[in-house]
């Protein structure tokens, strides 16, 4: 089976994924908890940003389908560390695995020891196309990114993301300065040949969950 990478973001009517605290909390229903389950639940692995887990502490357990398989946290470290406190930490049928650079693995170690897995890369960055290789190895072909945004930027802008899950939240933000689903300094390459086709849309009240799938 072909490796897969799906993005899953909620975001507001005018394209924002963050409120103007920089979190992400209070905007979406129980219909979108129970979509984000449903995309977990067919999911091997999970990846989150180092700073999505500080700003939002998500919980990664499913709560809405029985008898699923947790996917298992990938945790993308490439400065500093997390503390243990996290909900990602406590809750999950695997051991979350840390991707993270060679600087600062030995910090990770001393702050999340017996709580982690660690992958320490020999470089100063993460390498997204590394990181799908590492969950290849292991197994993982169907991989979930939940973001954040520079994150899904930065596996955007390599050309690995095949399908994009997005829920639309009845809500305005309007501030600037907020960042969309994918957030970077430069546009995408190409982002005006790439189609991306529609391959479901489903409304739920004033939610709509739609789904696109990279057709290149
Ligand atoms: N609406 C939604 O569905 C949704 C979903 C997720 C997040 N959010 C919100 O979006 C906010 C902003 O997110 P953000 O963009 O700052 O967070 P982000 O995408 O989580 O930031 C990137 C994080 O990933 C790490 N990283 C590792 N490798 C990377 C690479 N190659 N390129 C980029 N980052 C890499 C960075 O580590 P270092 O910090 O160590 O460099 C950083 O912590 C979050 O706080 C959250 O509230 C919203």
């Amino acid at each position: 089976m072909k490796q897969t990478l799906s993005i899953n973001m909620a975001m507001s009517i005018d394209g924002k994924v963050a409120r103007p605290d920089g979190r992400w909390y209070g905007l979406t229903s129980e219909a979108d908890k129970r979509q984000m389950d449903n995309y977990r639940s067919k999911s091997d692995a999970i990846i989150i940003g180092k700073n999505s887990i500080i700003n939002d502490n998500p919980r990664i357990k499913l709560k809405f389908v029985e008898n699923a398989i947790n996917p298992r946290p990938i945790i993308l470290i490439r400065r500093g560390t997390l503390t243990p406190d996290k909900k990602i930490f406590e809750e999950s049928d695997h051991i979350p695995l840390v991707i993270c650079c060679k600087a600062n693995k030995k910090e990770i170690e001393e702050n999340l020891k017996n709580r982690v897995e660690i992958h320490a890369l020999d470089s100063d960055d993460i390498d997204p196309k590394k990181v799908l290789g590492i969950l290849s190895r292991l197994g993982y072909e169907r991989i979930l990114l939940e973001g954040g945004p520079k994150l899904n930027y930065a596996f955007l802008k390599q050309g690995l993301v095949n399908r994009i899950h997005i829920t639309l939240v009845p809500f305005l933000i309007g501030m600037k300065t907020l960042p969309a689903i994918a957030d970077g300094d430069t546009d995408l390459p190409d982002f005006d040949k790439k189609k991306w086709k529609l391959v479901s849309s489903i409304q739920e009240e004033s939610e709509v969950f739609l789904t696109y799938e990279n057709i290149e």
